[in-house]
């Protein structure tokens, strides 16, 4: 089969499936079954594929079509302008969360030697973008999953991140509860209710770990704590950086005992929806 007729068919049946882009899903899949870029695809339209690559591009496509990720297909998801590895051991990261890793840069780069922890680090994302742009600063990641751990430590090795990034198994910041004087709590936590389940996208619900997605009824189980603890962990006017659900402003914000934080403060993204929660430490 030519690799144009491989397209087309791979769409219509993406398309039936119902998943959404469907063209750029078949391209995208095509891509990594070839070790190919588009280009390659528009230049080379009557390439045969091999038997071996047409099986894998129908194995890949099933998989796709039962509405798993393309990007938990081909292992991959860019973030930061870095490449990044996923499995279903983490959440995909999110082009939203570079708010956040803007949010902390604007703060951060006022203090020399910033001292920050990623809670929740789950591909390493945050913790990488702020190693890569932030060469001095001491980094700590923590996360309760010991496979995401996993992959965050593969995530600093490969983007030769891994001597700037400490790595510790905790439930939010437990284990480090021995080191304080951060400059910055920063954190992408889960924050969806069960009783708001049904509003997650299905590919959400079904393939992303439940561990990454959900934090108790209202969304709060994670927040909480981490709001109680990062008080702890701070020094004297540190920043707590993190990101909210659409809906979750009020309640966040609430939670900013106005005694104990300052300069609390809600940053809008691009849509205009609150995304980032921020507030100093008394
Ligand atoms: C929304 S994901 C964020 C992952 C990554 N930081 C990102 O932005 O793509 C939340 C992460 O928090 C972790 N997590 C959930 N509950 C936790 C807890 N109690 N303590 C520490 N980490 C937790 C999950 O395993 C998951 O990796």
């Amino acid at each position: 089969m030519q690799l144009k007729q491989a397209l087309a068919s791979a769409v219509d049946r993406l398309q039936a499936a119902e998943v959404g882009s469907p063209r750029m899903n078949a391209e995208v899949l095509l891509m990594f079954v070839l070790g190919a870029n588009r280009a390659y695809l528009y230049a080379h339209p009557e390439r045969e594929l091999s038997t071996e690559e047409a099986a894998r591009y129908d194995e890949v496509l099933a998989q796709r079509a039962t509405g798993m990720p393309s990007q938990y297909i081909t292992g991959h998801q860019e973030f930061w302008g870095l490449d990044f590895v996923v499995s279903a051991a983490v959440l995909i990261p999110r082009p939203e969360t570079e708010h956040l890793v803007e949010t902390v840069l604007e703060l951060a780069r006022e203090v020399p030697r910033p001292k920050i922890v990623d809670v929740g680090t789950g591909s390493g994302c945050i913790a990488l973008a702020l190693a890569h742009e932030l060469p001095s600063a001491e980094l700590y990641a923590v996360d309760v999953s010991k496979d995401a751990l996993e992959i965050a430590r593969a995530n600093a090795a490969r983007l030769q991140l891994d001597g700037k990034v400490q790595f510790v198994r905790s439930n939010v910041l437990d284990t480090l509860a021995g080191v304080h004087d951060f400059d910055f709590v920063v954190s992408n936590p889960p924050y969806v209710g069960f009783d708001e389940a049904d509003k997650v996208q299905k590919s959400v619900r079904e393939f992303e770990p439940r561990e990454a997605v959900f934090a108790g009824e209202q969304g709060l189980d994670v927040i909480g704590p981490l709001v109680e603890q990062a008080h702890a962990a701070l020094k004297p006017g540190g920043g707590l950086v993190v990101e909210i659900g659409y809906s979750m402003r009020d309640a966040v914000v609430d939670l900013l005992d106005p005694t104990i934080w300052y300069d609390a403060r809600v940053v809008p993204d691009l849509q205009g929806i609150p995304r980032v929660v921020a507030a100093r430490r008394v």
